[in-house]
């Protein structure tokens, strides 16, 4: 029998920090410690998240490798997020992986986060029907900082096919719910209040960009200034229109991510189609590129829930292709906050 491949991978981009397991493809474990202690500052603060990983990160790799069933030295290499990131909370990931590789003297293997997120959808589990993209499979990624279009044609080979040319979904929905006075993340907040809300309540304009590319901040300033007339006429409307301000909010966000979606499977004829990223945990998206799916014959991609936001899992997949291909990396890497693709 051929030895296994096992990988141990660290993900500590932004604010959770992560560690799993995964073993010739099969996820054995994904560990996530999230951080609550951002939450008084209504957004991600750097220097707490830097501090925050650096308690994390021994205890969470530690649980990882015994949920898995591994010990440290049958681990074959370490993947690690290089970015894109918070610089300061992906250093911290990138000089733990150094240094499990260096004491082990294993290979050691950076990882693209959004190439990462993508690869979720090639997560296979044990005891589960694993269904796996064939490909070019077609996916949008929407996240915090990322809104794209992105073709993969092999695990590691993808093409960016369509791009924010400003704010990111994810924080269209972040920004839209600190100006109701919703919590930080306001995307979860938003779906939540969605569902019991009007979407036809209330009309906002969508941006005409050409071709592939999204745009969202013109939305947002939109909603900022709707929100502020209607308060100066009635201090409570935000308070008596909660409900239909996150459905219609939230519609309209959808309806600019799918008609792109659309589009690129038109113009590329590509009808493996997946989302992903944390936006692709909202209840409304899943419900609308479901019914498109029903539609257009595509073969669609939800993820589970637990592979949408920031996990290590994915950052392990990701490895797993890049150790078979032999893609390691040595000890000069750096982290880096912004990876243009
Ligand atoms: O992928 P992710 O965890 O981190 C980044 O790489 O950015 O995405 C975080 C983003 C946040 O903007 C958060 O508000 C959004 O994903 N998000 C959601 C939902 N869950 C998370 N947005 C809308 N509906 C949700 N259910
Ligand atoms: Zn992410």
């Amino acid at each position: 029998m051929a030895p296994q491949i096992t990988i141990l991978a660290i993900e500590s981009s932004c604010d959770d920090t992560s560690a799993a397991v995964i073993c010739d493809g099969f996820v054995l474990s994904n560990l996530i410690a999230n951080q609550d202690v951002h939450k008084a500052y209504g957004g991600v603060v750097p220097e707490l998240a830097s501090r925050a990983h650096q308690a994390n990160i021994v205890p969470v790799v530690d649980q990882a490798l015994a949920r898995a069933g591994k010990r440290a030295d049958e681990v074959s290499a370490v993947a690690f997020t290089q970015g894109p990131g918070l610089l300061g909370s992906l250093l911290v990931g990138t000089s733990f992986a150094k240094g499990f590789a260096l004491a082990r003297n294993i290979p050691l293997i950076a990882v693209n986060h959004l190439q990462a997120h993508v690869m979720s959808h090639f997560a296979m589990e044990h005891g589960k029907e694993n269904r796996i993209p064939q490909f070019p499979f077609l996916c949008l990624l929407v996240s915090g900082g990322h809104t794209q279009l992105i073709v993969i044609r092999d695990h590691l080979v993808m093409e960016l096919i369509g791009n924010t040319i400003d704010d990111a979904a994810g924080e269209a929905f972040d920004k839209c719910a600190k100006v109701m006075g919703l919590p930080y993340p306001g995307g979860p907040v938003i779906d939540r209040l969605a569902s019991v809300g009007n979407p036809d309540a209330f009309r906002f304009a969508k941006p005409r960009i050409q071709g592939l590319n999204f745009s969202f901040s013109g939305l947002k300033t939109s909603f900022l200034y709707f929100l502020r007339d209607r308060v100066a006429e009635d201090p409570g409307f935000i308070g008596k229109n909660l409900n239909d301000l996150a459905a219609s909010l939230q519609r309209t966000i959808i309806e600019i991510l799918i008609g792109k979606l659309v589009r690129a499977s038109r113009e590329t004829g590509i009808r493996e189609i997946g989302i992903a990223g944390g936006v692709s945990a909202n209840g409304g998206l899943r419900r609308a590129a479901t019914r498109e799916a029903e539609k257009r014959g595509w073969n669609l991609f939800l993820p589970e829930f637990r592979y949408t936001t920031d996990n290590a899992a994915m950052i392990g997949i990701t490895g797993y292709y890049k150790y078979l291909r032999a893609e390691f990396t040595d000890h000069s890497v750096i982290p880096v906050a912004r990876i243009d693709t």
